[in-house]
């Protein structure tokens, strides 16, 4: 992967995956299927840019701080629930092929953009500073070790 830092890197994927939400609004009234293609990927780098977190960078910053099950990466997981509850909502409404979903991309932008940004501006420059020399190497290692099966989502199983 090759990341000069964890910001750079993160802010990039938040950047990339609301590319493909864009795409997907854009064209889920013009053509369905490229609609869902963009869902798809979405759905797919949404789930595994969280399991990047939760499973290296915030136990990482967890064990660093001492701050378990408190702090800022315990509001972080709770957003994280709260933000698969709206994409589990739209995801039944991809899936029904029903373009009407406008009140569950809203709640899951809502909640997304505010997440996104404070990992931006106070979590991953908190972690950047907490890294040690060789330490960057090994969250990406850490990260690329991470099996496809913890992300892979039911979208990839049915067809259309
Ligand atoms: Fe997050
Ligand atoms: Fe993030």
């Amino acid at each position: 992967m090759g990341m000069a830092s964890v910001r750079d890197f993160f802010e990039a994927d938040h950047d990339r995956l609301d590319a493909l939400f864009i795409e997907f609004q854009t064209l889920k009234r013009k053509d369905y299927p490229a609609a869902k293609e963009n869902f798809k990927l979405f759905l797919k780098g949404l789930t595994r840019h969280i399991v990047w977190e939760e499973d290296v960078l915030f136990p990482l910053f967890e064990e660093k701080t001492g701050m378990q099950g408190m702090g800022p990466t315990a509001v972080m997981r709770q957003e994280h629930r709260v933000i698969k509850g709206h994409l589990d909502a739209l995801h039944e409404k991809v899936r029904a092929a029903d373009p009407e979903s406008d009140d569950e991309e809203n709640a899951l932008l809502h909640v997304l953009k505010d997440h996104n940004m404070k990992e931006e501006e106070i979590l991953y420059p908190a972690i950047d500073q907490s890294l040690e020399a060789g330490e960057l190497e090994k969250v990406e290692k850490a990260m690329a070790a991470i099996p496809e099966e913890r992300y892979a989502c039911c979208c990839h199983a049915h067809p259309g």
